[in-house]
């Protein structure tokens, strides 16, 4: 560790119990905290106030694909912070420009045109705007346990009553079809169905992958019935699950991709991309924030290196040394490992939260996805060492 890297560490451990209090006190607490104060990230790493280091395997909630604090995203940051950080979408960008040209060049067949905005929900929201303002129809399909955001139009396509009791009445017209069962999409997709909303991967719901049966017929039924078929890519997206998009393993052409997390190396930022069937006229919908030319550099740089250092195959084989590593690990506790690329579910027997307590204890940070299943979303730049790190830690935990 370098001098000034020490001296933020130790300023940062004589404060971490007031920065705890801090947010305690002023936060509005809707987050169940897990008493660590982060100060420092690099690559698959982070470190606490008291300047000890813990393997990433939440990166920022998947926002960190590319490890944290990235070289070629945190100059680009600092470049395009001299020069223009803001600028109102009634005017041309040149970095916003560039990085949509970037964006468009690299996206799922038949995705022409993209609307940018700030988070994954807002992604969703857009793309259910724009499904009922082209097909003038009303109803959306979702599906079981699928989660898609918290704002009012995303939570009413999030499935997990713990999510949306207390916030109704939600938006009228969205049903919900269980995952990967294609008769019942058979049953509910119909000539009223703006659009059917899907994750490739169900993410918060469990990590449940996808069929290709399940997917196909959803695209197959949205393009025979006048429907419009919404990917949500915001986790699965920028390589995680070992290609580009998700969808790319199921050769599946959305109508509209919606995309987050991970989109600008660490900063809030989502976007939603659009077939030609798509046309929003001008004021039918807009962000202050959306296409930032801070967030747009930061993409721009990130797009970069997942394409030029090709991310996606090494999460790809990364997943697949990480899946051996678990398929070893046998303990009673584990019901079924689920995985695709490095989006990985350890489905427990139990509750899932004493496990991850001990882990973090351990050194390593990993997520729960739902009450049983164990996430992990390591960054995709991880080492194999720490990959192995981490499944000795897992037998550690699951053992003991
Ligand atoms: C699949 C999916 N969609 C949407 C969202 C919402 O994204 P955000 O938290 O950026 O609003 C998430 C967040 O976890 C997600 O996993």
């Amino acid at each position: 560790m370098n001098g000034a890297s020490q001296m933020e560490t130790s300023l940062a451990s004589d404060s971490a119990g007031v920065t705890a209090h801090q947010e305690e006190t002023f936060g509005l607490g809707v987050y169940a905290r897990r008493g660590l104060v982060l100060c420092r990230g690099e690559n698959a790493f982070v470190w606490d106030a008291q300047g000890r280091r813990y393997i990433d395997c939440i990166a920022g909630h998947g926002s960190a694909n590319i490890g944290h604090a990235h070289l070629a995203v945190t100059s680009a940051v600092v470049a395009q912070s001299m020069r223009l950080l803001a600028c109102s979408n009634v005017f041309y960008n040149d970095i916003r420009g560039e990085y949509l040209r970037l964006l468009l060049s690299v996206a799922p067949d038949g995705l022409r045109r993209a609307f940018l905005c700030n988070s994954g929900t807002e992604a969703i929201e857009a793309a259910i705007k724009f499904a009922r303002h082209v097909t003038g129809r009303v109803e959306i399909i979702s599906t079981f346990r699928a989660f898609h955001g918290r704002t009012l139009g995303s939570l009413s396509a999030t499935h997990n009553p713990a999510y949306r009791n207390g916030f109704g009445p939600l938006l009228p017209g969205v049903t919900f079809v269980p995952y990967n069962d294609s008769a019942a999409l058979v049953k509910a997709i119909s000539g009223e169905t703006a659009a059917v909303v899907l994750e490739i991967v169900q993410g918060e719901g469990g990590v449940h992958v996808g069929t290709r049966d399940f997917l196909s017929t959803a695209a197959r039924l949205c393009a025979a019935r006048g429907a419009l078929l919404i990917l949500d890519e915001v986790q699965t997206g920028f390589g995680r699950t070992g290609r580009l998009f998700a969808c790319e393993h199921f050769d599946l052409t959305p109508d509209i991709l919606c995309l987050a997390k991970s989109i600008a190396g660490g900063l809030p930022m989502g976007a939603v991309l659009c077939s030609e069937r798509i046309t929003m006229p001008p004021g039918s919908h807009g962000s202050t924030f959306g296409g930032n030319p801070l967030c747009c550099a930061a993409a721009y740089a990130t797009l970069q290196v997942l394409l030029n250092d090709d991310i996606p195959k090494a999460a790809d084989e990364k997943g697949a040394y990480l899946g051996e590593i678990l398929a070893r690990l046998k303990s009673p506790r584990v019901r079924e490992i689920r995985r695709l690329g490095l989006m990985v579910g350890i489905d427990l027997r139990e509750k899932v939260k004493p496990y991850i307590e001990k882990l973090q204890e351990a050194g390593v940070l990993a997520l729960p996805a739902g009450p049983t299943v164990l996430r992990l979303l390591p960054p995709l730049t991880i080492g194999y060492a720490e990959l192995e790190r981490v499944g000795t830690a897992l037998e550690e935990v699951l053992h003991g």
